[in-house]
């Protein structure tokens, strides 16, 4: 990676900790503190982890359909781009820097794994599982810019985990 996508990635890391540390309650001009509208964020990890089969996260993927049957050719052309290209921080057997995508596809929609490899800037800044886990990583899921069907691809090779 380049120091100007790594000085990018520590901006976005930082801009998200200093929106998310706001307290519960606003001044208003009268000097009333008024509590905030939105409500409150799930706490931990496993708390957003409970809608995983609805959540499709947020990105350009709507709908994906997977067949029962593994689709062997498609799993072997997205290990390769793993390897190439998300292994720097993801390791099958080991939380690395990412955490292991073993087991993923029993707790993530294929929708949401494939924003998250195509959107990963709109999913941390608005997918309640994707926001606890760069707290909990305290780094941010790099935008490798796959094509819709490399991301694809790697879904198929996450499958045969
Ligand atoms: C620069 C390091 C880095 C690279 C490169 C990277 N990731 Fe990530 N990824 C992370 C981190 C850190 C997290 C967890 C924190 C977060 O989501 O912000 C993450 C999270 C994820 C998640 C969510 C995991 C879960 O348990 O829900 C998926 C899926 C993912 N990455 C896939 C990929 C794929 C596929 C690639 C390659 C195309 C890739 N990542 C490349 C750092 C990286």
């Amino acid at each position: 990676m380049n120091n100007h996508k790594l000085n990018t990635l520590i901006l976005l890391t930082l801009a998200f900790f200093a929106t998310s540390c706001g307290g519960g309650s606003n001044e208003n001009g009268e000097g009333e503190t008024v509590a905030e509208a939105t409500p409150a964020a799930p706490m931990t990890l496993e708390e957003a982890e409970k809608g995983w089969k609805t959540n499709k996260g947020v990105g350009p993927i709507k709908s994906v359909n997977l067949a029962a049957e593994i689709d062997q050719t498609l799993a072997d052309a997205g290990m390769v781009i793993f390897e190439a290209k998300c292994s720097a921080c993801h390791k099958v057997e080991k939380k690395f820097i990412g955490p292991s995508p073993k087991g993923i596809m029993e707790k993530r929609t294929p929708e949401w794994v494939m924003n998250m490899i195509l959107n990963p800037e709109g999913m941390v800044a608005e997918d309640p599982i994707a926001r606890q886990l760069l707290m909990k990583f305290s780094a941010p899921m790099a935008n490798q810019s796959l094509t819709e069907d490399e991301a694809r691809s790697v879904v198929e090779y996450f499958r045969t985990l």
